[in-house]
Formats: C-alpha cells, sequence, structure tokens
C-alpha cells in the first residue's frame, strides 16, 4: 500500500470531523478545519472526506469552472488517446490538449488519469504496429507527464463483447501466442500483448521514480454476474489478467457505463466483485461512470439516482476503491447524450443538477462503511515473469488461522467471506507447506440451502452440500511456503466453511 492510500485508510479509521483531504501533484495530505460535522456541499469535498477522488472526463475546450469545483480527479476524455497524440513510431505530436488539461488539473489540485496507451480504438497511427514500437510510444507518453499523472490507463478493453470472456481477437491482441495451447496467454513461453506492455510500462515507472499507477480498464466487468445471474465471464477473465499480472498491474478501472444490454447492467453483486479484485491488493476504480436514466427493469433500483446511490455506496464499502469518475459534465455534452445518463442538465458552462446528483453528494457524505467486508492477503501470482519486484501498494495481510493443519508436506486452506442477504461470495486461499506441489484440491461443506453459482481459478464438482474444487491449469503448481487462490458465488447463506486441502 502506498503511503498516500496508507494516509487515507489512517484518515477513515480515526474519522477526523471536518478534516479534508488535498490532492496535490498526486499526493494526498491531511488538512484539519473547524471542528464543524455539516455535509460537505460538493462532489470533490464529500468524497475527499471519505477518502477517495470524485472525477470528471474532461476535454479542453469545456474546462469551466464547475470542474474544479466538483471535481478532485480529471480524465481526458479523448486528448491522450493514441490516435491524437501518437507518431507511427511511437513519438509524441499534438499534446498541447492533453498539457491543457494536465495543467488545469494542477492547478486545481486534482488527480490526472492518463486515459490512455494500449487500445484496439481509436489507435491513429499506431494502428498495427508491433509490440516494440508500442513500447516506444508507453515510455514516451509516461514520461511527458510523469508523476502528474497519478494513474495511466495501460490497457483499455482487452476483453471481447458479449461475456465470452476471451481477448478480442484484433489488433494489438492479435500479436499474442498460445505457445504451449493450453488456452491462455499467461505462461512464459506466450507472448501477451497486455503483460508485455504493463512490464514496459513498469519499467518506466520504476527507472523514473515515479509515483504513476498502472491500471486496466474495461466494460461490462462490474457485476460477477450478467443479468438473469449467469457469471460474467469477462470480470473473470479479467481478474485471471490481473491475478497472473500482479506485480506489474496497479489498479483496475470498472468502466461502469451502465445501460440496457443484458452485460451492462447494475447488478446486485457489484460490491462483492469489486471486493474480490480489492482482495488481489490492487485499487480499484469506477472509471467512466454514467447510467441510463431508463433501467427499470434493472435488479436493483427503478431510478437513475437510486442506481447512483448503489453504484458509489458498492464503492465506498470496499477500502481499495478509491475513486469514482463520471464520463462527462452534463447529458447534453456526454457521449450517450440520449440516455441523459449524468450527474448534470445544461452545458456550455451552465449546469443544472439532477436528482442523480444530490443522491451521489448523500452517499458520499455517509462516508465509508464503518464495518469494511472481510478481505484476504493477495495472491502470489503464479507465473513469474522476468522483471521488477513486486508492487509496493500490497496491503499488510490480514490472515486468518488456517482452519486445516500445516504439516510440513501437503497444503492448507483458509476461506473468508463476504456476505449480504441472500447471497455470498468465498474467497479460499491454498498455501503449499513446506514443500512445494504440483496440484491440489479443497473440499468444503456449505450449510443447508447453500448453492454455489460461480467458481474462478477452480474447478468444482457439486454446486450444494459437500463440493470438491481442484486447481486448474495454470495454479496447480505452488511453492513451498506459497499461497494461490481461488473463488466461488453462491445463494444462501455460508458460515462456518470448514476447507480441507489435499495436494496431487
Ligand atoms: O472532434 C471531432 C470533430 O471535429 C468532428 O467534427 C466530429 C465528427 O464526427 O468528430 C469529433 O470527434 C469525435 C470525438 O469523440 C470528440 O467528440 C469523434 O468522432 C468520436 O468518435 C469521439 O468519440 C469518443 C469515443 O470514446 C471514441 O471511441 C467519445 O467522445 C468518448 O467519450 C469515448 O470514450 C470512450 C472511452 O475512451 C473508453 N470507454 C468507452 C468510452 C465511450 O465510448
Amino acid at each position: 500500500m502506498t503511503s498516500d492510500l496508507r494516509q487515507r485508510h489512517k484518515f477513515a479509521r480515526i474519522a477526523v470531523p471536518a478534516a479534508v483531504l488535498l490532492l496535490v501533484g498526486g499526493a494526498v495530505t491531511v488538512q484539519s478545519s473547524a471542528p464543524a460535522a455539516a455535509a460537505e456541499t460538493t462532489l470533490r469535498a464529500a468524497a475527499a472526506k471519505a477518502g477517495l477522488f470524485f472525477g470528471v472526463a474532461a476535454s479542453p475546450n469545456r474546462l469551466y469552472s464547475i470542474v474544479g469545483q466538483e471535481f478532485n480527479q480529471l480524465t481526458p476524455e479523448n486528448d491522450m488517446k493514441p490516435d491524437r497524440i501518437a507518431t507511427s513510431s511511437g513519438g509524441l505530436q499534438n499534446t498541447s490538449g492533453a498539457d491543457t488539461l494536465v495543467n488545469h488539473a494542477q492547478s486545481n489540485n486534482m488527480l490526472v488519469r492518463g486515459h490512455t496507451l494500449v487500445w484496439h480504438s481509436q489507435a491513429g497511427a499506431l494502428q498495427g504496429a508491433s509490440q516494440a514500437t508500442l513500447n516506444t510510444f508507453i515510455g514516451n507518453a509516461i514520461n511527458r507527464w510523469g508523476s502528474r499523472i497519478a494513474y495511466w490507463d495501460v490497457v483499455n478493453e482487452a476483453l471481447e463483447d458479449n461475456n465470452t470472456g476471451r481477448r478480442r481477437n484484433q489488433w494489438p491482441h492479435t500479436m499474442n501466442r498460445d505457445a504451449n495451447g493450453d488456452g491462455d496467454y499467461f505462461d512464459a513461453g506466450d507472448t501477451d500483448v497486455i503483460r508485455d506492455s504493463f512490464i514496459r510500462a513498469k519499467q518506466v515507472v520504476q527507472a523514473g521514480g515515479l509515483t504513476t499507477k498502472l491500471c486496466i480498464n474495461d466494460y461490462d466487468v462490474e457485476g460477477l454476474t450478467v443479468q438473469g445471474g449467469t457469471p460474467n465471464r469477462k470480470a473473470d477473465a479479467l481478474y485471471d489478467i490481473v491475478r497472473n499480472y500482479r506485480q506489474y498491474i496497479d489498479c483496475v478501472g470498472f468502466q461502469a457505463h451502465f445501460n440496457d444490454n443484458p452485460n451492462s447492467i447494475i447488478t446486485d453483486d457489484l460490491q462483492a466483485n469489486i471486493q474480490r479484485f480489492a482482495d488481489l491488493g490492487v485499487e480499484v476504480h469506477i472509471t467512466e461512470l454514467d447510467i441510463d436514466d431508463d433501467l427499470s427493469n434493472n435488479d436493483i433500483g427503478t431510478g437513475q439516482a437510486e442506481n447512483y446511490r448503489k453504484v458509489v455506496r458498492a464503492c465506498l464499502n470496499v477500502a481499495q476503491c478509491t475513486g469514482i469518475t463520471v464520463w462527462g459534465i452534463s447529458d447534453s455534452e456526454s457521449w450517450r447524450s440520449s440516455e441523459r445518463g449524468l450527474l448534470f442538465t445544461g452545458g456550455n458552462g451552465s449546469y443544472q443538477k439532477k436528482s442523480a446528483y444530490h443522491a451521489v453528494l448523500d452517499e458520499l457524505n455517509k462516508g465509508r462503511n464503518s464495518t469494511p467486508p472481510p478481505s484476504t492477503p493477495p495472491v502470489t501470482p503464479s507465473v513469474s515473469p522476468s522483471t521488477p519486484p513486486v508492487n509496493p501498494t500490497t496491503p499488510p495481510p490480514t490472515t486468518p488461522p488456517p482452519t486445516t493443519p500445516n504439516p510440513t508436506t501437503g497444503c492448507s486452506a483458509t476461506v473468508s467471506l463476504n456476505s449480504w442477504t441472500g447471497g455470498f461470495v468465498a474467497t479460499v486461499r491454498v498455501t503449499a507447506a513446506a514443500a512445494p506441489i504440483s496440484g491440489w484440491s479443497v473440499q468444503l461443506t456449505l450449510p443447508s440451502g447453500a448453492t454455489v453459482t460461480n467458481t474462478w481459478n477452480a474447478n468444482r464438482t457439486g454446486s450444494s452440500g459437500t463440493v470438491q474444487f481442484s486447481n486448474v491449469s495454470y495454479n496447480g503448481s505452488v511453492s513451498a511456503g506459497q499461497s494461490t487462490e481461488f473463488g466461488f458465488q453462491g445463494v444462501g447463506t455460508a458460515t462456518g466453511l470448514t476447507p480441507v486441502c489435499t495436494a496431487a
């Protein structure tokens, strides 16, 4: 965990009244003021008090006073995309719009999210480039703004639509090679544009001593499930990527463009999904939030304001969810103006607050959950590609006591639960004893009425009563004393789970 995040958590715990967080050049400082307990009246102040940022996508021609008044984070909506700033050889051009936005953010004490380095869309002159050219561009872009950019979207929208769980099949993902044919790109002999781009970005950050954090960003990854309770395979695929490349990835962005598409609705398990990524030790951000105002068939709320409230609450309830960004100021100026998905009406600098605005402000003013949901220690990645050290943002482990003996051979398992009325997510940690293992299985017995609906990072036999989980191809080998994790989601109540681990 970084010092600024630690500072935020410390601040949240001590809950000093009327103290505000000031965001200065990417760092967070605490400033005390008069001992009043009044609710904050701007989104940025309420968010800062709760220990997160509240941001907006912006363009140079719309830097009205509201931007600095209401928001303390800024994402260039289009001005840092490769089609604006990249040359075909990976150099930079036309950076004036991006410079204007970064300068505006800095003079208004706003964090900046760089958006975006590697993306199949809006690639401009980089379209079709080799990894070497992408790496050149990554280096040039990161170094131009250095630590003035708090977060960079290194890879954007790598996964296919329609809940397939697959990578996209267009450039730059056409560079990927599954050398051993095992169905993933995680092995040392594989080629993976995601891994290689993050390795390059991490090298640049480390070489420059930058504080910039490196994120992966996607849409339709928000819930554990999609409409109808089907597992969200796109979210699961993103989870596998972050888990495998944890040493390069500092943060995960859920775009959160919520609309009527079955894969894009707000589901009840948004918080649980944020939590499982947080449990990997990364920060989670809601990066491009807009909510169609016609989500009457949504399963968690009937009105836009109510839906906004629920998304904000899901983030607030997970300590590692450290920021929310709305994708524009007003409905009329949104990329999706017909869905009226933002917090303001009006335009051109004259804006009116919608009920969604008041709901968000009210929810932010309530602050974070006083009893944070359980978290599990970060996972030891199952791949160990050549380079950087383990990321320093890893939070201190909160390991529960093992529920099976920890002998010198074999394995042990612990389980942590995140429950809500009618459902739960379990994260199971498998730890090898004093000798390495090459496979594992975990058995546990669910209470009557509990049923598993979704599993990740494990094969499963059974869904109720005694359920058996075993390793998948990429996480069976665990070094001595090291751990791996899998998870499952279910309906009903799951208490008193006692996992029994057997090594293969
Ligand atoms: O600026 C030109 C203008 O001069 C020209 O007359 C006009 C004619 O079409 O185009 C204008 O550029 C448009 C640009 O937005 C600025 O408004 C582009 O055509 C249009 O394609 C571009 O759309 C952007 C879109 O990304 C492109 O994929 C949206 O503004 C932007 O909000 C959107 O943002 C993406 C995120 O980057 C990634 N996640 C999804 C999100 C929504 O699609």
